[in-house]
């Protein structure tokens, strides 16, 4: 095993390691990847200003994301198919995540259940719902979410349809994997992961079958997100949501301050500004540049978290300098799940917390908490340089 020290190690050995389908599904964006690239790039414009003959002893990476106590404000965001990246891998990323002392989300589109990742594990995680025409489904969703304790419910708003992924496409992406000549060669490759996925019964959409009325072809997200996602939802539908969860509520999607408001008014906790990782709206702007302005019409009246582009520390400070509350990575575990299963995703969030305690301290802080925009120098015009200013709120 060669020494791991950063995320891009723990991809390339994912890489290798997982049929080319799950891992293409991981490492798409929608279209042209315009988007699914500047979320990264967009990060690496942002410099930080160092500071030296600082105390920078007994530092302190803890704070809180919807009032819950968190080791560093790094969530494992919710993923879709995890438990095809690694047999049981929902279950193995929640047990990394309550180890490690941070948020685990788990998808709708998982492969565990959620009663069986409740069963599992033994703190409470979030549960990321998103919005289908079937009202039965919703409530026993909720309802479900509830029975198995979850702390929080995140609704997603921005997949109603889902963004075309080449890759997906071509490769005929399902769960449990097709079996064509292509896909059978490639998987025969993949020895480890084969006989470990043997070895589970977890191998198709845990919280759909057997729950979702009507859905012709479970195994495909793609044809069940068409069949049974709702594609009129509106900000009253999600108020009707709001009323079947009455625990604490997180919206994810929101790129625009208009959004922001309605998410506000609609009574949630949080949101999460986010182009779901450059795999819906292809040319839309990367999230760290739309913090800013959703921040100065809300920030003050809810807590802002952030996800897409995310792969360090670095990135996770410059991200809370800016002022948000919480961040979330996706990539960046399952590329660790996919390498080397739960130690994997262990491995990922103790790298970043190692590239996001050292950052700190070199720009002269012990405590994340304090970190505030004064150590970042921003380019200028990187949150408002268009042509045309985003409408006022
Ligand atoms: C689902 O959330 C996806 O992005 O594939």
């Amino acid at each position: 095993m060669p020494t791991i020290t950063e995320i891009e190690d723990l991809r390339r050995i994912y890489r290798r390691r997982v049929p080319k389908m799950f891992y293409d599904y991981t490492e798409s964006g929608s279209w042209t990847e315009q988007t699914f690239r500047e979320n990264s790039s967009d990060f690496d414009r942002i410099h930080l200003r160092q500071r030296v003959a600082v105390d920078m002893a007994d530092r302190s990476l803890k704070s809180q994301m919807i009032g819950e106590d968190v080791s560093m404000p790094v969530a494992l965001a919710p993923v879709g198919m995890t438990g095809m990246q690694h047999w049981d891998g929902e279950i193995k990323a929640a047990r990394a995540a309550e180890d490690f002392g941070v948020p685990y989300s788990l998808s709708t589109m998982s492969i565990c259940s959620i009663e069986d990742v409740a069963a599992n594990t033994s703190k409470p995680f979030w549960m990321q719902v998103y919005t289908l025409k079937d009202d039965d489904f919703m409530q026993r969703l909720f309802d479900r979410a509830k029975a198995a304790n979850c702390s929080a419910a995140i609704i997603t708003v921005d997949l109603q349809l889902l963004g075309q992924r080449h890759r997906d496409i071509k490769n005929g992406l399902s769960a449990p994997p097709k079996l064509t000549p292509r896909s059978v060669a490639n998987m025969m490759t993949k020895v480890h992961w084969g006989l470990g996925m043997l070895s589970t019964k977890r191998r198709a959409f845990g919280n759909i079958v057997g729950h979702a009325k009507g859905v012709t072809d479970p195994s495909s997200l793609a044809s069940w997100t068409a069949k049974s996602f709702d594609q009129s939802l509106d900000w009253d539908r999600i108020r009707q949501f709001r009323k079947m969860w009455d625990g604490p509520l997180i919206i994810k999607g929101i790129m625009d301050p208009r959004d922001a408001r309605e998410a506000l008014n609609v009574g949630a906790d949080a949101i999460i500004v986010s182009n779901h990782g450059g795999r819906q709206l292809d040319g839309a702007i990367s999230s760290i540049r739309a913090l800013e302005p959703i921040l100065e019409a809300v920030g003050d009246k809810i807590e802002v978290h952030i996800d897409s582009g995310i792969r360090s520390g670095q990135d996770v400070l410059k991200a809370m300098a800016m002022g948000a509350k919480g961040t979330y990575i996706g990539r960046a575990y399952v590329y660790g799940l996919g390498a080397m299963g739960q130690a994997g995703v262990t491995k990922s969030l103790e790298v970043i917390r190692r590239e996001l305690d050292l950052s700190m301290a070199l720009c002269g802080h012990r405590h994340l908490t304090g970190v505030d925009r004064d150590i970042l120098m921003v380019p200028k015009g990187f949150s408002d340089g268009w042509d045309q200013a985003p409408p006022a709120a």
